[in-house]
C-alpha cells in the first residue's frame, strides 16, 4: 500500500492527516531452514514485496490509538503509553502494544504517545510472517517518530531482537531470530543467510533463472500461539538435554553436524523427541547445502533440497499436515517445478514452489484444481518478488 492509501486510511480513523508520517515492512518467504533458528542453526529467508503499511502520528497525552483495516470489528484500540499489559480483546493490537512495552522496557523513550492505523496486504496466519511484518512496521516508524536510532544495519538488528522478544515475553510465542532479521534487513533481489547462533550474515544473489517463486496459500489458517510450534521447541530442548547429559559437547543442537548426531542420537530416550531432533541437525545441514548450490547456480540440487526439506519436516518434525503435504505432493508432479517446500512454522500456511515462469499457468491451473478436488477448499497464489526489509515510504 502506498504512503498516499495509508494517508487516507489515517484521516478516515483519526480525522486529519497532517503531520503524520508512513511506513512499509515486508512479509518474507523462508527458502530452507526451518525450525533450526531457535536451535542454534542456519537459515536462508527473503523479504517480500508484499507486507504491512502503517501510518503514524504523535500524541503528547501518552496514550496510544491504534487501527487496523484489516481487523476493523476491532475498532480503535486505546490504551496508555506505560503499564502496558497483553489485552486477549485487543487481537492484532497486542503486537504493537508488546512494541512498545519491549522499546520503553530496554530504555528507549517512546513516552508522548502515538497514533497509528496499519493495512495490509498479505494473508495473515500462512506462515509469511505477518506478525513479525507488523512488529518491525511499529518499530521503524517508532524509530523515525520518536528518534531512536534503530537505523543502519546495527540499529535494524537491534530492532529485529526487539521484535523476537515481543513474540517470546509478551505474545507467548518461543519463536527464534529469522522472521524479524529477514523482515528488517532484507534486501530486494537477494536472500538473507543467516547464522541464528552468532548472527554472521550475508546476502546471496537469488539468481533463480527463468524460475520464479509461487507461493501456494493451503488456506488452513493457524496461530503459532495455537499450534504445537513451542511443545516442538520443548521436544528438541528434551533431546538436547540428553545428549549433553551422556557426553556431547554441544549448546545447541545444530552445533551437531549429522556424523555427530549419529553418534550421540541413541542418548535420546524419547524415539518422537530423537525425530524432532534429526530434523534439526539435518535441515541445517541442507541449508548449507543449498546456499552453496544457490550461489553456484546449481537450481536442480537447491530443489531437490527444498524437498528433502519437506518431506523431513512431513516425517519426522510433523509440522506439515494433509493440506500442506497435498501441495508438495502435486507440485513435485509438475515437470515445470523444481522444488516445493512449506515454508515458515508450518502447521497450515503456505508451500513455496520454484516454478519455470513458461509453466507458471499450467502448474497454478493444475495445484488449484486437484486441491480443490482433494482437500475440498480452495488454494490461493501469490507471486511476490523478493524485496527490501522495513522502511519509511
Ligand atoms: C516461525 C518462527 C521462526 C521460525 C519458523 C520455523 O516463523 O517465528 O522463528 O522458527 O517458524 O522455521
Amino acid at each position: 500500500m502506498s504512503r498516499s492509501k495509508s494517508t487516507a486510511l489515517f484521516e478516515r480513523v483519526f480525522g486529519d492527516s497532517s503531520g503524520c508520517d508512513a511506513f512499509f515492512a515486508p512479509g518474507r518467504v523462508n527458502l530452507i531452514g526451518e525450525h533450526t533458528d531457535y536451535n542454534g542453526g542456519h537459515v536462508l529467508p527473503c523479504a517480500l514485496t508484499m507486507g504491512t503499511c502503517a501510518a503514524v502520528r504523535r500524541r503528547d497525552d501518552g496514550q496510544l490509538r491504534l487501527y487496523s483495516a484489516d481487523f476493523p470489528d476491532i475498532g480503535v484500540v486505546s490504551c496508555p503509553v506505560s503499564g502496558i499489559l497483553n489485552d486477549p480483546a485487543h487481537g492484532w493490537a497486542n503486537y504493537p502494544k508488546g512494541v512498545v512495552k519491549v522499546l520503553r522496557d530496554d530504555g528507549l523513550p517512546v513516552d508522548s504517545g502515538f497514533e497509528m492505523v496499519v493495512s495490509g496486504d498479505m494473508p495473515v496466519g500462512a506462515g509469511l510472517s505477518s506478525s513479525a511484518s507488523l512488529e518491525m512496521v511499529t518499530a521503524v516508524a517508532l524509530s523515525g517518530l520518536f528518534s531512536l536510532g534503530l537505523e543502519g544495519d546495527e540499529g535494524r538488528a537491534r530492532m529485529a531482537a526487539l521484535g523476537q522478544r515481543v513474540e517470546n515475553s509478551f505474545i507467548g510465542v518461543n519463536s527464534g531470530i529469522m522472521d524479524q532479521f529477514a523482515v528488517a534487513l532484507g534486501r530486494a533481489g537477494s536472500a538473507l543467510f543467516l547464522d541464528c547462533a552468532t548472527l554472521e550474515r550475508r546476502f546471496i544473489p537469488l539468481n533463480l533463472g527463468e524460475h520464479e517463486i509461487i507461493l501456494v496459500n493451503s488456506n488452513k489458517r493457524r496461530t503459532l500461539a495455537e499450534s504445537n510450534y513451542n511443545l516442538r521447541r520443548d521436544e528438541c530442548e528434551r533431546a538436547l538435554a540428553d545428549m549433553r547429559r551422556a557426553g556431547a559437547s554441544a549448546s545447541s543442537l545444530c552445533d551437531l553436524t549429522p556424523e555427530e548426531f549419529g553418534r550421540w542420537s541413541d542418548a535420546i530416550s524419547d524415539p518422537v523427541c530423537r525425530r524432532r531432533a534429526r530434523h534439526a541437525v539435518l535441515e541445517n545441514a541442507r541449508v548449507l547445502d543449498a546456499a552453496s548450490a544457490l550461489e553456484a547456480g546449481r537450481l536442480d540440487l537447491f530443489g531437490k533440497l527444498l524437498n528433502e526439506s519437506h518431506l523431513s519436516l512431513q516425517l519426522d518434525y510433523e509440522s506439515t499436515g494433509r493440506e500442506l503435504d497435498c501441495i508438495a505432493e502435486l507440485a513435485w508432479q509438475r515437470e515445470e517445478c523444481l522444488g516445493a517446500r512449506v515454508t515458515g512454522a508450518g502447521f497450515g500456511g503456505c508451500v513455496l514452489a520454484i516454478v519455470h515462469r513458461d509453466g507458471a499457468e499450467g502448474f497454478m491451473r493444475f495445484t488449484g484444481e486437484r486441491y480443490r478436488r482433494y482437500i475440498g477448499h480452495d488454494c490461493s497464489f501469490f507471486r511476490s518478488e523478493s524485496g527490501d526489509g522495513a522502511r519509511r515510504v
